[in-house]
């Protein structure tokens, strides 16, 4: 395809998750080009740019957003910035792709959708999960109604030690909006409400703990060696929990750490409970299995293990089904709608462990 004719795409934010997953995975379509790179760190643009074969480098993304024929841009930078630079590429003409967390506060994700709803562009958070083939299957026995009525979720990340980037802006409240549950909570949000159909929540009842983090312990993976803030912050949460309750009348607990005192590996999971079986997906202790399907047949409990792995390449699956939303072929799989509700939820789980007490949504 004549360069030309290519999707012109920018990424914003060069860090870890843009050169490891964004860039590549976009240069690995043969109808898209990734013209424009933009990093607020002096230099890095460049660095990066000239890593990848990128023509255009900039330090402050809103030229990037000039550049010429632009159709697409991936919002790659710390969480506090998503709101503005998704704004403006919107108001720019211009389709965003967001990592995740959405936002760091409700506010801005509302500003967000609203700007897209106003401009008519295409707005999608990154829940790069829902592109696993593990869950991609959850979600097609929960349609199939293969679960019944699903009224329990337990859902969960806990690691044992792996606070990502001390001291960067992954660990300062100002710059990521909030620890563990905005980093690797919002994912198993995002999965179990997505299997369970969206049920649209209430109420929240959340706690939040710093047991590791302020005193430097746990540490471990991204992020620090790239974008240091000068100073050891650390005023967000390195564990949290919630029960949330349903409009449907089911509810979904969560619990995730970036630092406790579990087994080596820690452990991940998702379970849903229906009046006509059961599902879950685990990696525990570095064991990684598949789907399990729990129900009954002719009065006899009967299970199933289903052959799918979670996948390595989410983002690859991810971003080509967005370059096809742009293209028109193809609906955003994460809609903004459903993005906003997991925020108001996060936003309530914050609320309520501030307060004490249960609140409502
Ligand atoms: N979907 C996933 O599984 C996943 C995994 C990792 C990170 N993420 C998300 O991706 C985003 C980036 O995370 P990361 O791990 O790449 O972080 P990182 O620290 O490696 O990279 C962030 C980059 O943004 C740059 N930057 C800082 N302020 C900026 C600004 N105002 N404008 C433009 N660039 C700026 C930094 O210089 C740095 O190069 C975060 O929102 C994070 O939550 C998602």
């Amino acid at each position: 395809m004549s360069s030309n004719n290519r999707i012109k795409v920018g990424v914003i934010g060069a860090g870890a998750i843009a050169t490891h997953c964004h860039i590549p995975a976009y240069q690995a379509l043969p109808d898209v080009e990734v013209v424009a790179v933009a990093d607020a760190t002096p230099g890095r643009a460049q660095e990066v740019a000239g890593k990848f074969g990128i023509a255009r480098a900039f330090t402050d993304y809103r030229d990037l957003l000039a550049v010429d024929g632009l159709k697409v841009v991936s919002i790659c930078s710390p969480n506090a910035f998503h709101a503005e630079q998704t704004i403006a590429a919107l108001e720019a003409g211009i389709n965003v792709l967001c990592e995740k967390p959405m936002a760091i506060a409700y506010d801005d994700a509302v500003r967000m959708v609203d700007t897209a709803k106003r401009t008519g562009k295409l707005l999608m958070i990154g829940m790069t999960n829902r592109f696993r083939e593990d869950i991609q299957a959850m979600r097609q026995y929960a349609v199939d109604g293969l679960l019944g009525e699903i009224y329990y979720m337990k859902a969960g990340w806990l690691r044992r030690s792996g606070i990502p980037g001390y001291g960067s802006w992954f660990t300062n409240k100002k710059l990521s909006g909030g620890g563990s549950l905005l980093d690797i909570g919002v994912h198993f949000l995002d999965m179990a409400l997505w299997i369970a159909g969206f049920p649209k929540p209430l109420a929240v009842t959340g706690a939040t703990f710093a047991k590791f983090g302020p005193s430097g312990k746990a540490l471990g993976g991204w992020g620090a060696d790239i974008f240091r803030t000068g100073k050891q912050v650390f005023d967000v949460d390195d564990l949290a929990t919630a029960f949330i309750r349903l409009e449907n009348g089911a509810v979904l607990t969560l619990e995730v750490s970036w630092a406790a005192h579990v087994g080596e590996f820690g452990e991940n999971y998702l379970r849903f409970l229906g009046t006509e079986g059961g599902m879950e997906t685990a990696s525990r202790f570095d064991k990684h299995y598949s789907v399990r399907y729990y129900s009954e047949r002719h009065d006899h409990q009967y299970d199933q293990q289903l052959q799918v792995s979670a996948g390595d390449k989410n983002h690859w699956v991810e971003i080509a089904h967005f370059i096809d939303c742009v293209k028109g072929s193809a609906e955003p799989l994460v809609t903004f709608e459903q993005s906003l509700t997991v925020a108001k939820v996060l936003d309530g789980i914050y609320r309520s462990a501030e307060l004490g007490r249960e609140v409502a949504l």
